[in-house]
């Protein structure tokens, strides 16, 4: 695991975007894996505009969402797919066809979740993996626990996680409790990894990331074990690293 530390929120924007950028040159057809939530937004921004200026093609590449709330449709504004169709998908010239996505509003849900998996493995797997985390150490949902959960499955969002995210609904008790997120496999089975970490509210998690035991009780700390995963975090993310890191 690399960790690269950025002085700014928009210092580490700018680099995850360089990074995605040369991705794509270097491999016109990647399939890329894409976290939702507040830390990428101005990453996605910053690729609508080097789309725009020329500086990158997503004609030909594909995208798996890593996760999405049960329960709400592409048109429910706190749904992934409105998230990511509203900051990534109006603003380059990806094909529709080329996005794929788990459906929150499967009928049935353990169906989709084996359905959504075999599409991962399909393509022969991720090339990029673009990862939040979340406050208790979560990567997709996969939710801290006593066991890693390998495949795309279906998640009982944890308190801690739905209090994070209740910021984005107008009460609490909209807050979706369950998920369907990829597993801890269809995570570390991509050839690349980039981790995104901002603000003084990852400090905990990002020190059981990149120091802390290596355990389900803090998911993020099974990407020690990868050999491509790079944590980029601004300083204030960064705060607790030990001074090697900085
Ligand atoms: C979202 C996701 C989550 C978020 C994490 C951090 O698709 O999988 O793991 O990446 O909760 O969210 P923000 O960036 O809003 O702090």
């Amino acid at each position: 695991m690399k960790v690269r530390i950025t002085d700014t929120y928009e210092d580490m924007s700018e680099a995850a975007a360089e990074f995605v950028i040369d991705q794509i040159r270097h491999k016109p057809n990647s399939v890329i894996g894409l976290a939702a939530g507040a830390t990428p937004l101005l990453l996605y921004q910053k690729l609508g505009e080097a789309c725009a200026a020329g500086t990158v093609n997503f004609a030909r590449v594909r995208t798996f969402s890593l996760d999405e709330y049960i329960g709400l449709g592409p048109e429910h504004p706190q749904s992934f797919h409105f998230y990511f169709q509203h900051n990534l998908f109006d603003h380059v010239n990806i094909h529709e066809d080329h996005v794929l996505a788990p459906d929150g509003m499967a009928a049935d849900v353990a169906a989709e979740c084996a359905r959504y998996g075999a599409a991962i493995e399909a393509v022969d797997g991720i090339d990029l993996m673009i990862l939040g985390i979340g406050p208790n150490a979560h990567i997709g949902f996969n939710e801290p626990g006593p066991s890693f959960v390998p495949e795309t499955h279906v998640v009982e969002l944890s308190e801690a996680t739905r209090a994070a995210n209740a910021r984005f609904f107008e009460t609490p008790e909209d807050t979706p409790y369950w998920a369907i997120s990829m597993g801890i496999r269809d995570i570390m089975f991509a050839q690349n990894i980039l981790l995104l970490a901002s603000g003084a509210g990852k400090t905990g998690a990002l020190m059981q990331a990149v120091c802390g035991d290596i355990t389900p009780e803090a998911p993020a700390s099974v990407l020690q074990l990868h050999r491509n995963a790079l944590v980029l975090a601004d300083r204030s993310a960064a705060a607790r690293l030990p001074e090697k890191y900085k």
